[in-house]
C-alpha cells in the first residue's frame, strides 16, 4: 500500500490526476487535500468519491499544524503537489495570496515531508507540479528546455518560480527526494471558466462578448489535460530524483486563431451558421506584463521516459467544446456559486 497525498485534487488538473490514480492504482490510498477555494469543486470528482481507496480532506496547505497532522494520521509516503492559486489575472490584482499559497504553502508541505519522513527517504517522493511560465516569454523563435534560465514576469509565475527553487533547495540541502515538472497550457473538462477556453465557450453559448486581450497575437502551447495527468503518472513512477521534466505537445496557437477554432466548433455544435459568433470578438486592453509566447520542448520526457501526447488538438478541442455544451449545469453551478453548498451537503453530516 502506498499512501499518496495529492494536493489541489478538487481543481481542474488535480481532479484528472486524482481520477487517474484512484482508478488505475487500487492498491494506493489516494488522499485528496484541498482547501476548496473558489477554484476547488468536489463535483469534479463525483464519479470516484465513493471509491474505497479515496479520501477527501478539506485543509489549507498554509496551515502548518494541520498539514503536519495529516502526514502522520495518513502515514503519507508520497506527495503530488498541485494546490496553487493559478490564474495570472488574479495574481495581478492580489499578489500576496499567490505568495502565501504558492510559496509558503509549498514550503510548509516540504517541511512536513522532511520531518515526517524521518530522514529515511526510501520509498518517498515529493512531486511538485509547476508551469512553463517560470521560464518567461519567448520571441517567435526557440523553445523552453529544462535548461532555460528562470525569468518570471507575473506575480503568479514569480510565485511558482519561487516554489520550484524551494523544492530544489530541499533536494540539494536535505536530500529530500523530489521531482518537478513544468507544463504548458492545459485544456479540457472541469476547467474553471475564468481561463480562456472555458470562458469563451460559455460566452459563445450565451452570446456574450469574447474579450480578446491586446491584438490576440500572443501564442500559447496547448495540451489536453488527460495527457498532462498521464505525464504526471509516468514521471511519478519513473522520473529521476532531483530532475525536472518539461511537458507539452508541440501545439502552438496564436490566441486569435484558437478563438476562431472555438467559434467554428461551438457554432457547428450549436447548430448556428458558420462563423455566426465571430461578431462577439471584442478587443480589450491587454493584460499587464502579458508574456508573448510560450513553447515547450518536451523531448527529454519522450526520450527518457517514453511519454507522448495521445490526442491530436482537433480531437481534443472537439471533445472539450462538446463537454462544456453538454455540462452547462456544471458551469451554471460555478457561475451561481451553488457548488459551495455541495460540500456542506456531502461532507458536514458524515
Ligand atoms: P486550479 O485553480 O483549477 O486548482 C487549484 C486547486 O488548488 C483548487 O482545487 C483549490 O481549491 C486548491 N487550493 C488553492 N489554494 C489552496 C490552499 N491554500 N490549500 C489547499 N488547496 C488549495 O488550478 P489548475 O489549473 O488545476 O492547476 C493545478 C496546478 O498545475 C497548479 O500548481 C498550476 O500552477 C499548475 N499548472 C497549471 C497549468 C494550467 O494550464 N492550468 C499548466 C501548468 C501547470
Ligand atoms: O502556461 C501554463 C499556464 O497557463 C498555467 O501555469 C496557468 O495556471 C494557466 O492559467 C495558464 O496561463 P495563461 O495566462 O496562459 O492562461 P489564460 O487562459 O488565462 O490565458 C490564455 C491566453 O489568452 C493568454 O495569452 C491571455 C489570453 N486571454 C485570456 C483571458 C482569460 C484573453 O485574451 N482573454 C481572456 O479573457
Amino acid at each position: 500500500m502506498k499512501n499518496i497525498l495529492i494536493t489541489g485534487g478538487a481543481g481542474f488538473i488535480g481532479s484528472h490526476v486524482v481520477r487517474l490514480f484512484v482508478n488505475k492504482y487500487p492498491d494506493y490510498n489516494i488522499i485528496n487535500l484541498d482547501a476548496l477555494t473558489y477554484a476547488g469543486n468536489l463535483k469534479n470528482l463525483t464519479d470516484i468519491e465513493n471509491a474505497s481507496n479515496y479520501t477527501f480532506v478539506k485543509a489549507d496547505i498554509c496551515d502548518e499544524k494541520i498539514i503536519d497532522n495529516i502526514f502522520s494520521e495518513y502515514n503519507i509516503d508520497a506527495v503530488i503537489h498541485l494546490a496553487a492559486e493559478s490564474h495570472v489575472d488574479r495574481s495581478i490584482k492580489d499578489p500576496l495570496s499567490f505568495a502565501k499559497t504558492n510559496v509558503i504553502g509549498t514550503l510548509n508541505l516540504l517541511q512536513a515531508a522532511k520531518s515526517n519522513w524521518n530522514g529515511d527517504f526510501k520509498n518517498n517522493l515529493f512531486y511538485h507540479v509547476s508551469t512553463d511560465e517560470v521560464y518567461g516569454s519567448l520571441t517567435d523563435q526557440g523553445f523552453f528546455t529544462e535548461k532555460t534560465p528562470y525569468d518570471p514576469h507575473s506575480p503568479y509565475s514569480a510565485s511558482k518560480a519561487s516554489s520550484d527553487h524551494f523544492v530544489r533547495a530541499f533536494f540539494d540541502t536535505y536530500r529530500l527526494p523530489i521531482v518537478i515538472s513544468n507544463c504548458s497550457n492545459n485544456y479540457g473538462s472541469y476547467q474553471f471558466p475564468e481561463k480562456l477556453i472555458p470562458l469563451f465557450i460559455n460566452n459563445i453559448c450565451n452570446n456574450k462578448p469574447l474579450p480578446v486581450y491586446g491584438k490576440g497575437e500572443n501564442v500559447r502551447d496547448w495540451l489536453f489535460v488527460n495527457d498532462h495527468a498521464r505525464a504526471i503518472d509516468v514521471i511519478f513512477h519513473k522520473g529521476k530524483l532531483g530532475d525536472t521534466y518539461n511537458i507539452g505537445g508541440f501545439n502552438e496557437w496564436k490566441n486569435i486563431d484558437l478563438i476562431k477554432v472555438l467559434i467554428k466548433t461551438a457554432d457547428r455544435l450549436l447548430g448556428r451558421e458558420e462563423g455566426a459568433s465571430e461578431s462577439l470578438i471584442t478587443y480589450v486592453t491587454d493584460r499587464a506584463g502579458h508574456d508573448y509566447r510560450y513553447a515547450i520542448d518536451s523531448s527529454k520526457l519522450k526520450d527518457e521516459l517514453g511519454w507522448e501526447p495521445s490526442l491530436q488538438f482537433e480531437e481534443g478541442i472537439e471533445k472539450t467544446v462538446k463537454w462544456y455544451l453538454e455540462n452547462t449545469d456544471w458551469v451554471e453551478n460555478i457561475v451561481n456559486g451553488d457548488y459551495q453548498k455541495y460540500y456542506s451537503e456531502m461532507y458536514e453530516n458524515r
